[in-house]
């Protein structure tokens, strides 16, 4: 039977959808090219339905009219991670940032009272009734069960992107029909220095290696060195474009991975047509709900797994600040505690951190004697182990507070290391001696 007999009364607008929603409900909403752009524009045309919305989402590709000033008494938002809107809504004082990792997203907003409303996109259902969430599935397997309100848009431009993004038609309350043309990350140009670290870093990848990519161009750049690996594994957070031609020539072929075999798996997906249309009904890629996905004990099933996470600034202890820039909220812990645990676990595993050795044009050494005033540590220095830069690699693991000092004093910038040096001889009472 045609779904949409069965199912018509389902079917409404979006204005008429988003205002079921009662002042005072906690509200997520899928994220990155699974956000249901027609309920988020409906829901700031409608905010005098409701006030005191607690909303909880991730990161926007697109506009998000519902976050933008004048919104808060209606809606506040509360995020784990920030992007572009999102940070700004926090500095303005909008929203708020909640630490915490990323594979206990769920038990978080369980233990916050769970969620009442859930907006999702969908793509068209199969002859089943199924529908797929998209490309950002994460918290989704847990909030569709959760929420006693699940509002999707269908998008017939949404992939249809296996693994754990499935919801029945019969488990969806409201249905709004609306295509969007599915919105894009597009990959930013390599720099030289991006070009130097990704040398760096793929000099550690080994063929047989399983790896977990973070996001932006060192990772972009890294994959450009995988091309002549073998056997490689694909065990990440977020998938990109830059994995879809190292899969289609094989070079990743998930062969030598004790779970998830022939398969690689992400639990969101942002990048362009290129991955989209990739993920698109492609059973060897999954994307699998994130308590599964970055949970440390799933990372570490696998042998010889790879995480490569970049950070604001490391100081000479090796701790690691990914998430405060002067002072202000600028993303988040993310994945990256989740997957340098997870790497650090598994046999023969290996944790890359790694960044540029400047920041803000080079006018300032993201290898620093102390983190910043109001920085968090995001990474411990008993967890990092390999630092790495343009100018090389530090390894940490066993080495004492003076030899990590030496280490990372090696691979900073020249232009900080002298300042650097004379911190290392205060510290240790010792000449510096490279
Ligand atoms: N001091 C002052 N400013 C700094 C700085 C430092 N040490 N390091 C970076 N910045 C500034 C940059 O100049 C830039 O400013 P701009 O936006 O005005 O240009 C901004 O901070 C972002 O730096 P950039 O190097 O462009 O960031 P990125 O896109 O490479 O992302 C992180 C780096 C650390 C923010 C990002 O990797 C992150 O959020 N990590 C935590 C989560 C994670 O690792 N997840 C992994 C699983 S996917």
């Amino acid at each position: 039977m045609d779904w949409k007999q069965q199912f018509q009364g389902k079917i409404l607008s979006a204005d008429e959808a988003v205002r079921h929603i009662k002042s005072g409900d906690k509200i997520s909403i899928a994220h990155v090219g699974s956000e249901p752009y027609a309920l988020t524009e409906a829901l700031a045309r409608n905010k005098e339905a409701f006030r005191d919305v607690d909303l909880y989402f991730l990161l926007s590709l697109g506009q998000a009219p519902h976050m933008e000033p004048g919104m808060e008494e209606h809606i506040r938002f509360h995020g784990i991670f920030l992007g572009g809107t999102t940070r700004k809504a926090v500095a303005e004082g909008r929203g708020e940032y909640l630490p915490g990792f990323f594979h206990q997203y769920p038990r978080m907003l369980e233990e916050r009272g769970g969620i009442d409303v859930l907006l999702i996109s969908i793509s068209a259902p199969d002859q089943h009734g199924y529908c797929s969430m998209g490309t950002g599935i994460d918290h989704l397997p847990y909030a569709k069960d959760r929420a006693g309100l699940v509002i999707a848009q269908m998008n017939r431009n949404l992939p249809r992107v296996m693994g754990d993004s499935f919801i029945h038609l019969r488990d969806i309350d409201i249905i709004v029909e609306e295509d969007r043309l599915m919105p894009e990350l597009p990959p930013v140009p390599i720099t030289e220095v991006e070009r130097k670290i990704g040398e760096n870093c793929a000099s550690l990848v080994k063929d047989g290696d399983t790896l977990q990519l973070g996001i932006g161009g060192i990772p972009d750049a890294v994959v450009t060195f995988l091309k002549d690996k073998k056997d490689l594994g694909l065990h990440t957070e977020m998938a990109a474009d830059g994995v879809v031609d190292l899969i289609k020539s094989g070079v990743i072929n998930n062969k030598r991975k004790k779970i998830d075999r022939g398969k690689s798996i992400a639990t969101f997906a942002a990048g362009t047509k290129k991955l989209y249309d990739f993920l698109d009904n492609n059973p060897a890629f999954e994307l699998r709900a994130v308590d599964y996905v970055n949970n440390p004990y799933t990372i570490a099933q696998n042998d010889n797994v790879v995480s490569i996470n970049s950070c604001i600034q490391v100081d000479l202890m090796g701790q690691v600040n990914a998430e405060v820039v002067k002072g202000m909220q600028f993303s988040g812990v993310g994945g990256q505690v989740d997957f340098v645990r997870g790497a650090n676990m598994s046999k023969g595993g290996r944790a890359i951190m790694a960044l540029p050795s400047t920041a803000a044009g080079g006018t300032i050494s993201k290898i620093v004697p102390f983190l910043d005033h109001g920085a968090a540590v995001t990474t411990l220095r008993t967890e990092v182990n390999y630092v790495v830069t343009e100018y090389g690699i530090a390894q940490l693991w066993g080495k004492t507070l003076r030899e990590r000092a030496k280490a990372l004093i090696a691979i900073a910038h020249p232009d900080f290391r002298e300042g650097l040096q004379a911190e290392y001889e205060k510290r240790f009472h010792e000449k510096w001696k490279a």
